[in-house]
């Protein structure tokens, strides 16, 4: 079965730079159609749950479905991650459930909700990064708070997400200290903060370089060419999703998401995972509407949950196409958890830092 370790997928986008979706899941329905999608376009897939999805899918209904989806399309890696760990029993717990990737946020303390210290964060990064190597997992760190640029407030996702006003100091990661974070905690993936935030109302307007900062991610690029960049909060929130889920009953206020070709310029500076799970909700969302809308005698919930997976998949497709994630899922051998343990045993897997990537290789 191909579970692959985030650390290899993203290896192998940055020699061929190409970037990957990361979906969120929650449920059967996301899950077939993020792999339906995959199966379509051959491509490779990281699926992640939150903490909030662990606790409303539970940890044994996700692994066997997670197992499922692998036995269903034993040709498609399957990279499964924990979303915004809080601290390492999460991490841990994510591990022992089969997730062969973490994100260990230590820009928040354990609550999800007080930004933490720089000291804090490299070392709760560097325990979880010591205990996942140890077993081949691979570890996503943030360094720097998500949140608009436009408001200094967080989008708070069940829980998760500061609470009150922060300032562009700490809403942007500083290029130089991302360096002595990757080299201090020795995280495969590094999440940075340059204007994006959870859910659909990101920005008030087409965003612009003052509010989405991709100078940022550039600038960190040049100082680590090695390490994998990752982007959250990049849902693009289309107008035809909020169009349909307004025209059928919603009431969501006119908002704007990260433009694809922003992320499209991202991957040519090294952003190798792109989180993804709004437009997905929307995508959904939209589609069930129409259906209560348009059959209101309706009860059988296939009849909405069909034409959701329907929408979703489109969304998931369309990702893999434009991030030129299609097409690499069957050039991919995954290395079971145990041979990335002896790699990173042996040094293999370090950072490397002040090296361009052709030095490197
Ligand atoms: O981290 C953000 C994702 O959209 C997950 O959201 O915590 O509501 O599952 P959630
Ligand atoms: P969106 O809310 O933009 O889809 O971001 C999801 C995310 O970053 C999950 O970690
Ligand atoms: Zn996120």
């Amino acid at each position: 079965m191909a579970r692959i370790t985030l650390r290899q997928l993203l290896d192998h986008a940055a020699e061929h730079s190409y970037g990957v979706p990361a979906f969120n899941i929650n449920n059967m329905e996301q899950g077939l159609a993020i792999m339906e999608a995959a199966d379509a376009v051959d491509a490779p897939v990281i699926i992640q749950a939150s903490r909030g999805a662990r606790a409303y899918a539970n940890d044994i209904v996700l692994k066997h479905l997670i197992d499922a989806l692998a036995e269903m399309y034993p040709h498609i890696p399957i990279c499964m991650h924990q979303d915004h760990g809080n601290n390492e029993a999460t991490c841990a717990t994510a591990i022992q459930f089969g997730f062969t990737s973490v994100m260990m946020d230590g820009s928040l303390k354990a609550d999800g909700k007080t930004p933490a210290d720089y000291g804090y964060n490299v070392a709760v990064t560097r325990a979880v990064v010591d205990m996942a190597h140890w077993v081949g997992a691979s570890v996503e760190g943030e360094l720097g708070v998500l949140g608009s640029l436009e408001t200094g407030m967080g989008e708070k996702e069940d829980g998760h997400g500061f609470e009150g006003k922060l300032g562009h100091d700490q809403l942007l990661t500083d290029p130089d200290q991302a360096v002595d974070f990757v080299k201090a905690t020795q995280v495969d993936a590094l999440a940075i903060a340059m204007g994006t935030s959870h859910g659909a109302y990101k920005f008030t307007r087409r965003p612009d370089g003052d509010v989405l900062a991709m100078h940022v991610i550039e600038e960190i690029h040049q100082r680590l060419p090695n390490t994998h960049l990752v982007m959250h909060g990049s849902s693009s929130v289309p107008q035809d999703l909020q169009d349909v889920i307004n025209q059928y009953g919603g009431e969501m206020p006119q908002t704007w998401g990260v433009p694809v070709e922003e992320i499209q310029r991202g991957i040519k500076h090294g952003v190798r995972k792109i989180n993804i799970d709004t437009d997905n909700r929307m995508a959904m969302t939209g589609a069930i509407r129409k259906v209560f809308a348009e059959s209101p005698g309706e009860f059988d919930p296939r009849k909405y949950l069909k034409p959701a997976m329907d929408a979703m998949r489109a969304v998931c497709r369309q990702r893999f196409e434009e991030f030129g994630t299609a097409g690499w899922a069957g050039k991919i051998r995954p290395l079971p958890m145990t041979a990335m343990a002896k790699r990173y045993a042996a040094g293999e897997l370090a950072p490397k830092i002040g090296v361009t990537r052709q030095a490197a290789e």
